[in-house]
């Protein structure tokens, strides 16, 4: 069951202001471990700003949207998504991101929720994530999430170990 205390809001990326992209920072910097366990740099304002620009060729930030959680007024959590990735009736979500103090209180939910919810009312069939194969309790929450055709895998290399992204797909049609 999804916190009451939790308010989402989405936010194109193109709307965003300094306080916005500043908020979002902090709370990649509390959730630093992610970067870490991801073979990534420290995150930094710059960071953000190159994981809002890293896109396939074709896509630019008018074809992203920002999804940042509440709890109790204070940012939790946050997703990038990409309209239209992959096919044209489809969503991915680029990264989805807890504060580590709060995790495991349905905020990662409440913002797939809000991430399928409007992807099926704009039409879309499917919403797709790629996850880091050797990061077990990430697989198992999206997996939980309805995140279960498995489209594809490719190789990544991290901190020197050989892992695989996984590329996993939500059909809109099913019910969780
Ligand atoms: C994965 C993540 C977004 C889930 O958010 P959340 O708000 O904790 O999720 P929920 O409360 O809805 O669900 C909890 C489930 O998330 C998963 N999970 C993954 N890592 C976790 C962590 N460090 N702490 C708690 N739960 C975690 C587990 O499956 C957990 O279920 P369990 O308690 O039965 O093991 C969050 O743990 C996170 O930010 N992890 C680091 C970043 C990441 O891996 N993002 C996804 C890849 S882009």
């Amino acid at each position: 069951m999804i916190d009451a205390g939790i308010a989402i809001e989405r936010t194109e990326v193109l709307g965003l202001k300094e306080s916005d992209l500043f908020e979002i920072h902090d709370l990649r910097s509390r959730a630093a471990d992610f970067f870490t366990e991801t073979g990534d740099p420290p995150p930094t304002p710059e960071s953000l700003q190159a994981d809002l620009d890293d896109l396939p060729d074709g896509y630019s930030r008018a074809d992203e949207v920002m999804y940042r959680a509440y709890l109790d007024d204070r940012l939790t959590g946050y997703a990038e998504v990409l309209r239209g990735f992959a096919h044209e009736r489809q969503w991915i979500i680029g990264i989805l991101l807890v504060d580590p103090a709060l995790r495991g209180r349905a905020v990662g939910r409440a913002v797939v929720e809000a991430v399928a919810d409007d992807a099926r009312a704009a039409g879309m069939e499917s919403v797709a994530v790629g996850v880091i194969s050797t990061r077990e309790r990430s697989l198992a929450f999206w997996v939980r999430e309805g995140f279960t055709t498995e489209v594809s895998r490719r190789p990544i290399v991290i901190e020197g170990l050989e892992a695989e992204v996984v590329r996993l797909e939500r059909h809109l049609a099913e019910t969780v």
